[in-house]
């Protein structure tokens, strides 16, 4: 490890993702200056892949991971300033929870690295990579309210300190993207189906179909988006021969439902904080929805809370979250992991 002025011993952690469909390396330094934190972060995305399903075929992925694993590794480290491995303390791979098949590659890459560089090895879990990313790119002190909102998650968690999170609500179905990418389909329109809704909504009459706001009879802060699915799916088989107009209406809809939910379940979840935070944060590939900022903006706004969205490109599945949470992880003083750490495709952040 270098040392660098009055800030700690300067850490250089070399992480990797492949939970699910992007496949990533990142070379990451423990600088104070958040602009100094990410040295390199390379994403090689599967979305062309996947377009044609309309999701993502975990076989597939697993194959495009093994591809492109040491590609992404390879370009990570050249775009560092050409580091090698020796220059690097840690490596660190995210665990769990995701795809196992990706997960595999991931994590048997990075071990088989740690042990022939006698490097230490670091499980990341996803969930807490997303939770974190926030404080890699702003101030952000804890305790903080979080909602995670991407293609495979939606969860509110109270983030009391590294490794300390309370989940106030989770999904009991589909997680927010995951509606978004479905109903897209149903539409006709391009997965990933989030930018697709939110393009086609900005045309539509978001008070032209009507839903009824799920889990309103329910206490807490839980969500479930099947509901509104499948009143989409219904409003879409009402018409008979849909046009571009129809398409607009439904998106604006459906989007608007999604949204207005998701604002009255962060109520909630802010209600059932221990801390009422100052700072509200909201992350995955979701919050790249402007509709959704705006309402929880207007939130926040409310309460007198600040809300933090990091930028999109860390917001969806990248490498540099994984290595900012190994380096959260380490600076509190949570230990290494062994070689045997065995992934885990489903491991909550109640377990950490
Ligand atoms: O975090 P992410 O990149 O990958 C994981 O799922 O982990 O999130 C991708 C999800 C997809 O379901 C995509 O449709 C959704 O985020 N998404 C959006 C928007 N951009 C991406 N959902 C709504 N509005 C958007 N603008
Ligand atoms: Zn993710």
């Amino acid at each position: 490890m270098q040392q660098l002025g009055v800030w700690q011993a300067i850490m250089i952690v070399l992480a990797i993702e492949s939970s699910c469909d992007e496949t990533s390396a990142a070379v990451i330094q423990d600088a104070e200056n958040p602009r100094q934190r990410i040295v390199s972060n390379v994403i090689n995305s599967q979305i062309e892949t996947h377009k044609r399903y309309g999701g993502v075929i975990p076989e597939y992925a697993a194959r495009r991971h093994m591809d492109y694993i040491d590609v992404v590794i390879n370009e990570a480290l050249r775009s560092a300033n050409n580091l090698t491995i020796d220059d690097v303390d840690v490596i660190a791979a995210t665990a769990g929870p995701g795809l196992i098949g990706g997960l595999l590659v991931g994590t048997v890459t990075a071990k088989t690295i740690a042990l022939m560089k006698s490097k230490p090895f670091m499980a990341i879990n996803h969930l807490e990579g997303h939770l974190l990313t926030v404080r890699l790119c702003c101030e952000v002190e804890f305790p903080y309210l979080v909602l995670l909102a991407s293609g495979g998650h939606f969860v509110f968690a109270e983030a009391l300190g590294v490794g300390d999170y309370r989940v106030l609500g989770e999904t009991l179905d589909d997680a927010a993207g995951e509606a978004f990418d479905k109903v897209a389909k149903m539409l006709g329109l391009e997965y990933p189906g989030g930018p697709s809704i939110e393009k086609y909504a900005k045309k539509g009459d978001k008070n032209r179909f009507k839903y009824t706001m799920p889990m309103q009879r329910r206490d807490g802060c839980d969500a479930s988006f099947s509901g509104i699915k499948t009143a989409t799916k219904l409003h879409i088989e009402y018409i008979s021969d849909i046009n571009e107009q129809d398409r607009y209406d439904i998106a604006a809809s459906f989007q608007n439902a999604v949204v207005n939910f998701i604002a009255k379940q962060t109520e909630r979840a802010y209600a059932m904080t221990k801390t009422s935070p100052k700072n509200i944060v909201l992350s995955g590939g979701v919050a790249a929805n402007l509709a959704l900022r705006e309402v929880l903006a207007i939130f926040a706004t409310k309460i007198g809370a600040n809300l933090f969205v990091p930028p999109v490109s860390l917001c969806s599945d990248n490498a540099a979250m994984i290595g900012w949470c190994a380096i959260e992880r380490i600076r509190a003083g949570h230990g290494f992991s062994g070689l045997d750490f065995k992934t885990k495709p489903k491991w909550g952040l109640d377990e950490l």
